[in-house]
């Protein structure tokens, strides 16, 4: 059967009276991996808040289903809870909050914390290994002062914790080096094959992609999706950009 995780519909948002997204369409099912490509600024990063239902964002019309429950009138601690998870393009940093507080608080409110202490600890260990990082960070404040990748790797270590359905994965693949690339990739890849979630990537770079091999990419431009092909579409704008998807929105436009 098939399940629908997120139905988004003619949504349209704005910032500071600003709008960023119109008529924005998308819908994503349980085990599907979907790609959000689109030029600096077209609203990819909004539309992962606006999910995540960061009260920044105005929804002016439109509606969100995440399966059957309406994320517009969820929190954001209540889209956590029912299980999205996002890896914000710039992962915030809270100081005063280590790692293993926030997860054991957050597998408790979400009714999922079925380890003892012991278990917790030892799971974290473990992951922290997989991860290559130091045990030390289980202990660290959430994202404080960690570098870049290293926020990354982070915020993977609240994915496996945590056991999302639904991931956005905003721009992960920004500051890591190559080796550390290719381990997260692989991670999300081992997590998608073991829990089989909704998956969507917000990327620059091919890398990520090759790893992951979304079944859907879609293009966002001009606030809404503009193009939706399969992973040849992807290896089309690495090599030819959006020049081409451009006109083609063009050209809708003025139909
Ligand atoms: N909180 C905000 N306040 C003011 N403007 C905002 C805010 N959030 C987004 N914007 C504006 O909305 C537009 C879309 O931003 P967004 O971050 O969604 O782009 P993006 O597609 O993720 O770009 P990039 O590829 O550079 O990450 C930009 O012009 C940005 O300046
Ligand atoms: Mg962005």
């Amino acid at each position: 059967m098939v399940i629908t995780m997120l139905k988004i519909k003619n949504l349209t948002v704005t910032v500071l009276d600003k709008t960023i997204l119109e008529h924005f369409n998308m819908e994503i099912h349980a085990g599907e991996i979907h790609a959000l490509m689109g030029k600096n600024g077209a609203g990819k990063s909004t539309i992962a808040k606006v999910i995540m239902r960061d009260p920044s964002y105005k929804i002016k019309s439109g509606t969100i289903f995440y399966q059957e429950q309406n994320l517009l009138e969820m929190t954001t601690s209540e889209a956590a809870q029912s299980g999205i998870f996002l890896v914000n393009q710039n992962p915030i940093e809270i100081e005063g909050v280590t790692n293993a507080e926030m997860l054991r608080t957050s597998l408790n409110d979400a009714g999922k914390n079925d380890m003892n202490i012991l278990e917790f600890n030892r799971k974290l260990v473990n992951l922290c290994n997989q991860l290559h990082l130091p045990t030390s960070f289980i202990h660290r404040d959430i994202n404080f002062n960690m570098s870049g990748g290293e926020k990354k790797k982070n915020e993977l270590l609240h994915m496996w914790m945590l056991e999302p359905q639904c991931i956005i994965l905003d721009e992960i693949d920004s500051g890591l080096d190559v080796d550390s690339l290719k381990l997260v990739a692989n991670s999300i890849l081992e997590y998608y094959n073991q829990y089989k979630p909704a998956i969507l990537i917000i990327t620059h770079q091919k890398n990520l992609l090759d790893i992951l091999k979304p079944d859907f990419v879609h293009v966002l431009d001009n606030k809404k999706i503009v193009q939706t092909g399969d992973y040849q579409l992807a290896l089309d704008i690495f090599k030819n950009g959006f020049s081409r998807t451009s006109i083609i929105s063009e050209s809708d436009q003025n139909e």
